[in-house]
């Protein structure tokens, strides 16, 4: 009898992207395609599952861009927005809900939780001093600003960031600023804003970070740090037309400062899916039940919105929110060195990745270098070996071997286990550790380490075949021929199956040559060997050798670029 496994709730969650521009690889990684494969993984283990996000359509970034193109902002985002969910479905995400920061249910929701918070008197109202350009008649928050970095003179840090030294400023502190519309001197100009006062969560906030058991150390460390340091209150709101209006009293003409309405959109978005689904009160399993997990995957500039600022808003309502499981924060992913830049065509866009190669070549080669403890830096030669090494000559190699022999040797049927010896169970032994390798790492979020272990175990079954060279055998002893390839199979299948969170696409194929029906649908699956007379098919090659050299690549890359360049 199995024993019956009552579901836990687990909210997979990945950080909005802003859609003034396609997302690059280094965007992806991080956030969309982590939280793909942890959700996947969770699915196969039987939990219930909602996976969410949207696009980030608020906010300067946006607003800039679509002065530049000269359309509205409204106009921009519906266009990015379709856009870019259609490349996260090229990439097999398995969004529960993608949706928008324009969606209905977001505003209302950010606007009821942001009055909740106002009438529990956590926000109040200041005069304060800002940045106006009299030229465009409008004040410079955020990135409308750029100017010289008061801690370490960058000539370009904008008024919310510093890209060189990562501190958060005050767009009043920048030296020499310049509106980014006109290039002219702004002035500074009284106006009035809404503010949340932090420092009155320092407490629970302390508590939940040291509290909290899978947030890593570096996170932890830095976003404790903040709070030491002082919380100090921050804006909510903004003088921008584009974004959603602030509720407060006295507020007309003000919108809510993009972060912190982004970060409710967590909710939100789990609201909206639960009343498609017809079970409108549904979300509040997974954002009160004290037993469900929630899961961020985000990139480290974000860490704060998501260990401090988002985690504030949910207490200020008083109504006892679960507060984030894991905020999984990636370092950078650079390319050949250097940051991504469009401008100066450094870097490589999720559009353009998929026209050069297969989604599962890329979905694997991001999680087995995912930048989790340093930046890591792509290459096509760490490209070119990640999938000719790893993925064809051991995974793929591996594999198809084994089913070519089992369909040539032994008439496509798994041969029975017979003459089972010590070796023999050591391998079946080592499939279990290193599937039970891969859930737990897949559980702490260390992607990168499961998805390596996962090409460690079809290396084990690579060296157990070289070592036993079976095919010798088959003359003198078949009966010890058979059960090599017998434990060989059950190598295969737990291939298959610990694949599919990483290669869904690839997983569900090998599945299907193994002559098993329907797609992998579970985890444990893993570990339940193909008996003995199960008929498998012949395999197909999973994978293509890329013979093609780094400078060729680059060119291609290059080429399909001025392609479609101009053909825009
Ligand atoms: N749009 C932000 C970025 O690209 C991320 C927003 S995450 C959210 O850096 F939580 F606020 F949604
Ligand atoms: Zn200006």
């Amino acid at each position: 009898m199995e024993s019956a496994h009552t579901p836990e709730k687990v909210l997979v969650t990945s950080a909005w992207p802003y859609i003034n521009v396609t997302p690059h690889l280094g965007n992806l990684v991080g956030s969309v395609l982590s939280a793909d494969v942890a959700a996947r993984y969770y699915r196969l283990q039987g939990e219930d599952v909602l996976m969410v996000s949207g696009s980030d359509t608020h906010g300067t970034p946006i607003e800039v861009e679509a002065m530049k193109e000269k359309i509205t902002p409204k106009a921009l985002t519906d266009r990015n927005h379709a856009k870019v969910a259609e490349l996260f479905r090229r990439w097999d995400a398995s969004f529960d809900n993608y949706t928008s920061t324009e969606s209905p249910v977001h505003r209302e929701f950010v606007q009821q939780h942001m009055m909740k918070i106002y009438q529990n008197g956590y926000i109040f109202e200041k005069e304060t001093e800002m940045l106006y350009c009299e030229h465009d008649q409008r004040f410079l928050p955020d990135r409308f600003v750029e100017g010289h970095c008061p801690h370490c003179d960058y000539e370009h840090a904008r008024g919310d960031q510093c890209d060189r030294c990562g501190r958060l400023l005050e767009p009043t502190t920048l030296n020499e600023p310049y509106c980014i519309i006109c290039h002219n001197t702004p002035v500074i100009k009284k106006t009035k804003h809404w503010y949340i006062d932090l420092s009155k969560f320092a407490e629970p906030l302390c508590k939940f970070l040291e509290e909290n058991r899978q947030i890593s150390s570096n996170a932890k460390a830095f976003s404790l740090n903040w709070i030491k340091e002082g919380l100090k209150p921050r804006a909510v709101t903004r003088d921008v037309g584009w974004g959603i209006p602030a509720p407060f009293p006295g507020a007309e003409g003000k919108t809510i400062y993009v972060w912190v309405e982004a970060v409710l959109g967590y909710v939100s978005a789990t609201i909206e899916q639960c009343q498609r689904m017809g079970e409108p009160e549904r979300w509040r399993e997974f954002w009160f039940n004290k037993n469900a997990k929630t899961l961020y995957f985000v990139g480290k500039d974000n860490i704060p919105f998501h260990t401090i600022i988002l985690p504030a808003l949910l207490l200020a309502s008083g109504e006892n929110y679960n507060l984030p499981w894991n905020v999984s924060a990636t370092e950078f992913l650079q390319f050949k060195g250097e940051k991504a830049s469009k401008s100066r065509k450094i870097g490589i866009w999720i559009d353009e990745a998929l026209e050069m190669f297969p989604v599962d070549y890329w979905r694997f080669f991001l999680i087995a270098t995912r930048p989790e403890t340093k930046d890591s830096d792509f290459t096509w030669e760490v490209f070119t070996s990640k999938i000719n090494a790893d993925l064809n000559d051991t995974y793929g190699n591996f594999i198809h071997r084994t089913l070519t022999f089992i369909n040539s040797k032994f008439n496509g049927e798994v041969p029975a286990a017979t003459k089972l010896d010590a070796d023999n169970e050591g391998i079946l032994k080592t499939i279990r550790e290193k599937v039970e390798a891969i859930s737990s790492d897949l559980e702490a979020a260390r992607l990168q380490s499961a998805a390596n272990t996962l090409i460690s175990l079809s290396r084990v079954g690579n060296q157990y075949l070289n070592e036993k060279e079976p095919w010798k055998l088959l003359k003198t002893d078949p009966a010890k021929a058979g059960t090599i390839f017998y434990v060989a199979a059950q190598i295969v299948k737990a291939l298959a199956v610990a694949s599919a969170p990483f290669m869904p696409s690839r997983a569900d194929e090998l599945w299907h040559t193994l002559g098993l029906s329907g797609k992998v649908t579970r985890w444990d699956e893993a570990v339940t060997p193909l008996e003995a007379g199960h008929k498998v098919g012949k395999p197909q090659p999973l994978f293509h050798k890329i013979d093609a050299d780094a400078k060729a690549l680059d060119d291609l890359l290059q080429k399909n670029r001025e392609e479609k360049s101009k053909a825009a």
